[in-house]
């Protein structure tokens, strides 16, 4: 991949993003701001090295991500549809900017992405920290394992397309510390408006959740929730 520029705009609306989150109480008021000179140093590890095939994770998302892993520090980071690393790898470069006191895991079902993934992820800063795995996430996150701050969601199945959203979201629930966030990738894309319907209504009804944002960053667009 070759490395995009960084511009003033994308980090314009990445702090704009941030600031919606905290006047909806989605992230701590005091939480840092965008730093152009971090994100380079992340952008000049991955865009470089990364094998990436297709992705909608655009120039905005990437920094976006980044910059949540950044400004949310996570301690611990779980992917359910990691494919070959990509979104996950700018949540985790963000993450490992502040410190190394952290763990990342990202599931995939496919086994092949999933070997480009731990190779493209041995290219950041504290890549002991981050495992990849062949499974599916429905059952992954049954498994006993470290609380999670941060769940990214981005599972697309051929036949189910994003409509296991609101389930994924229910297993993760066990799992996920209070005051964790749980971001799920694509609620713009009309393909998928009746899928995350289904993942909102199931938000709305669960008083663990909320409040909710979703961030028109691009077409794909992305939706910010918290734990009470
Ligand atoms: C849109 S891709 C993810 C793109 C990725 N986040 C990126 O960085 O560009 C969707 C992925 O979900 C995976 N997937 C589908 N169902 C899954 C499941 N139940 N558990 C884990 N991964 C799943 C697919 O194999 C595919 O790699």
């Amino acid at each position: 991949m070759t490395v995009d520029a960084a511009t003033d705009a994308d980090a314009a609306i990445v702090d704009m993003a941030l600031d919606v989150m905290k006047n909806a109480g989605v992230l701590a008021a005091r939480a840092a701001r965008f730093n152009p000179a971090l994100f380079r140093v992340a952008q000049q590890r991955i865009e470089p090295n990364f094998t990436v095939p297709q992705t909608t994770i655009s120039p905005v998302m990437r920094r976006f991500l980044f910059q949540i892993g950044y400004a949310a520090g996570p301690g611990h980071i779980y992917a359910a549809g990691s494919y070959v690393g990509f979104a996950f790898a700018w949540l985790v470069a963000g993450r490992a900017a502040v410190d190394a006191a952290f763990t990342a895991r990202g599931v995939d079902i496919d086994q092949e992405a999933t070997a480009i993934a731990a190779r493209n992820l041995q290219h950041l800063d504290g890549s002991a920290n981050i495992g990849v795995s062949v499974a599916d996430a429905l059952q992954d996150l049954q498994a006993p394992g470290p609380a999670i701050d941060l769940l990214f969601i981005d599972v697309d199945c051929p036949d189910r397309r994003k409509a296991a959203y609101a389930e994924l979201a229910a297993i993760a629930a066990p799992r996920l510390s209070a005051g964790a966030l749980v971001l799920a990738h694509d609620p713009l894309v009309p393909a998928f408006a009746e899928d995350f319907r289904r993942y909102f209504d199931w938000l709305d009804q669960s008083p663990a959740f909320g409040p909710t944002c979703t961030l028109p960053l691009d077409t794909c667009g992305i939706s910010v929730t918290v734990t009470r």
